[in-house]
């Protein structure tokens, strides 16, 4: 069994670090649950207020997104925050990029990583998977109700807990770092980089987020794969479009905006 000595996500550890106003100062935290995301949507549907954050050492079934499985021993950063931004479902896609964008820069100043972002929702460090996002909403008609970000950090357990076919793609921030991050530091920081982002976007706009998830991004510029529901489509990924959505050239001037899918890098 591996066992790491750094400092656990318990309230006394991380309250102290966290210099945000709303972000996580509803604190919840447990040793063991079935999904963070599950418990933060059923606190949201009583009524949980924005900035309500959950945290678990560990997940029995972690969500991760196209409905599969997340693995999430002890030692990363399972998080779940309920927003309710006033924002259309339809651009709710933001949210994730913007999440994203925090997170990397997070990564930069804790644990000193260059890491870039994959579109939609991954965070990739020495070309692997270190992060990944999954954004759920409710939402009647035109209104979006909540939204769930969760967040899952492959952070201070070795790659060798993941599944076998996932470790070519994926590693863990241990791994890369040859030492444990400090997770309360760690989280404190992204959670503040993510309100500061959200702050301004809220005022101003997304084109902020828009800006850094280009400047951070490993997937523009590149020729891509993306499989989506009418199957595998190839071409040039361009820009980022203003509700979160890829702009793909997949012909000769023919530009393609897709809204979902999984991509995959076909060149360095
Ligand atoms: C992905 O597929 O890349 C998204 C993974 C998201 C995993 C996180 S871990 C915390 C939160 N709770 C879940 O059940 N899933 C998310």
């Amino acid at each position: 069994m591996y066992e790491n000595p750094e400092a656990s996500l318990t309230p006394e550890e991380f309250i102290p670090r966290l210099e945000t106003k709303e972000f996580g100062r509803a604190y919840h935290y447990l040793p063991e649950v079935t999904s963070t995301n599950a418990l933060a949507r059923s606190m949201a549907d009583k009524g949980g207020t924005a900035g309500t954050l959950v945290v678990a050492e560990t997940q029995t079934g972690g969500r991760g997104r196209l409905g599969r499985n997340w693995v999430s021993p002890p030692g990363g950063i399972w998080l779940s925050l309920v927003l309710r931004p006033p924002l259309a479902p339809s651009r709710a896609p933001l949210q994730t990029l913007l999440a994203a964008v925090a997170l990397r820069e997070a990564l930069l100043k804790g644990a000193g990583l260059a890491c870039s972002l994959k579109w939609p929702n991954d965070v990739l460090c020495g070309g692997k998977k270190v992060a990944g996002i999954l954004t759920e909403m409710k939402s009647a008609g035109e209104n979006l109700e909540y939204l769930v970000a969760g967040v899952g950090v492959n952070a201070n357990f070795p790659g060798n807990l993941l599944p076998k076919p996932l470790r070519e793609k994926a590693g863990t921030l241990l791994d890369l770092l040859g030492r444990p991050v400090d997770r309360p530091g760690l989280l404190a920081d992204f959670l503040g980089i993510w309100e500061g982002y959200y702050t301004r976007a809220l005022q101003r706009g997304y084109d902020q987020v828009l800006e850094a998830w280009r400047q951070g991004s490993g997937t523009l510029g590149k020729k891509i794969r993306i499989h989506t529901t009418r199957g595998p489509v190839t071409g040039r990924a361009l820009d980022i479009h203003a509700e979160g959505g890829l702009i793909v050239e997949t012909g000769p001037g023919i530009l393609e905006t897709f809204l979902a899918g999984e991509v995959t890098i076909l060149e360095k």
